[in-house]
């Protein structure tokens, strides 16, 4: 199989980390996923091999929690005619070229990445596993293993996406013009939605239920949620991320949700007490999650048919990826496998 395009090329991955996609993965990320399937050659995985840098899930649990945010990603509006759908485990180029672009990132600079100070801050550097600190390095590979123009992430990604520049570069410069340089494809609004009960941290699964709205939560924990968003005393529905994030932040789900922005949200809401505009935020976040719910539950019960699909993705991405590793190991010298003589 030949994968041949002249469409820009993207690339984006999740990882697999729970029962459910929360919704800052869905608005800060998938949706531009979704859209961008058409007018792009599109790669997404299912970053099974970073899921286990931290808490690693009993394998059982890893194996359903692929499965359960592959449907999702088909409920939210992938098309497996359209892009490439896979899973990382699958294509062993992954860690094949992570290994070569390790050997090229200096250790002060994969020290300095964020990602890896905050999440090894609660337990301790000592404690962590190498792969925790080495995950940014295997995302690059993700990237350029698929010569990517646009990676479509939440702000949060976005020291990621600068260190696979760094990386493409170096590498190029040394061994010669390997890989495209990829752009981040950040969205304007919605790059970071805030944690409900915290709102000075952006939204995660790793930060407790109370303030994390899961696109599986039913519609009543999604109301009581919402209502229990923290705000401010003032009272007043004006959109300032600065004075009133959690307020604000409530505004941009609203507009993300109908297609709105938050100048308009504010015109409608200005004047009416919070009470009003939290409503409204949870009509329009359940309008959209109880059917993803459902079609994510009738995908789940044929998941031989998600199989089929993955295996699918994983054929196209191959192509592509097997192309780029022997490209990158015969610029680096390694010495190209021969074949082996046939006996007789
Ligand atoms: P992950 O699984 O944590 O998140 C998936 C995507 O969701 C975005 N996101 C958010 N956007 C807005 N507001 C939020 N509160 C929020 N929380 C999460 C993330 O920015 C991300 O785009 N390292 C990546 C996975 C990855 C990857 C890659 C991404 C591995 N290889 C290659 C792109 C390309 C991550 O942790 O995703």
């Amino acid at each position: 199989m030949q994968v041949v395009t002249t469409k820009p090329r993207v690339l984006s991955g999740i990882q697999p980390s729970g029962e459910s996609m929360q919704l800052g993965n869905y608005l800060g990320a998938v949706r531009n996923w979704v859209s961008m399937q058409d007018g792009f050659d599109a790669f997404y995985c299912v970053v099974d091999l970073h899921a286990i840098t931290v808490e690693p899930p009993a394998p059982e649990e890893l194996r359903q929690r692929t499965r359960i945010v592959v449907a999702q990603l088909l409920a939210a509006g992938l098309d497996p005619q359209q892009c490439s759908l896979f899973v990382q485990s699958h294509l062993a180029e992954h860690p094949q070229l992570s290994w070569v672009l390790e050997c090229i990132t200096g250790f002060g600079e994969a020290s300095r990445m964020t990602q890896f100070k905050d999440k090894s801050a609660k337990s301790g550097v000592e404690r962590q596993g190498v792969g925790l600190f080495t995950y940014p390095i295997l995302m690059a590979a993700d990237i350029l293993l698929y010569q990517t123009n646009f990676v479509p992430v939440g702000e949060d990604q976005r020291q990621h996406l600068e260190l696979t520049r760094n990386l493409a570069q170096r590498f190029n410069q040394r061994y010669g013009d390997t890989f495209v340089v990829p752009e981040p494809y950040i969205p304007k609004e919605a790059a970071k939605i805030l944690d409900l009960q915290d709102p000075s941290a952006k939204m995660s699964k790793s930060r407790g239920d109370a303030g994390t709205v899961y696109l599986s939560d039913d519609a009543s924990t999604i109301s009581k949620k919402i209502k229990r968003a923290v705000t401010d005393a003032d009272g007043e529905v004006r959109y300032d991320l600065q004075a009133k994030p959690g307020l604000s932040n409530l505004m941009t789900i609203h507009a993300a949700f109908t297609n709105s922005t938050t100048e308009k949200v504010e015109a409608e809401f200005a004047g009416g007490g919070y009470g009003a505009l939290k409503s409204a935020v949870a009509d329009s976040v359940i309008a959209f999650a109880e059917p993803f719910a459902r079609r994510t539950r009738e995908l789940l019960e044929d998941p031989a048919e998600l199989d089929r699909i993955l295996a699918l993705g994983a054929a196209k991405a191959r192509t592509v990826a097997a192309e780029t590793v022997r490209a990158a190991y015969s610029n680096v010298g390694f010495l190209a496998p021969a074949s082996a003589p046939t006996a007789g």
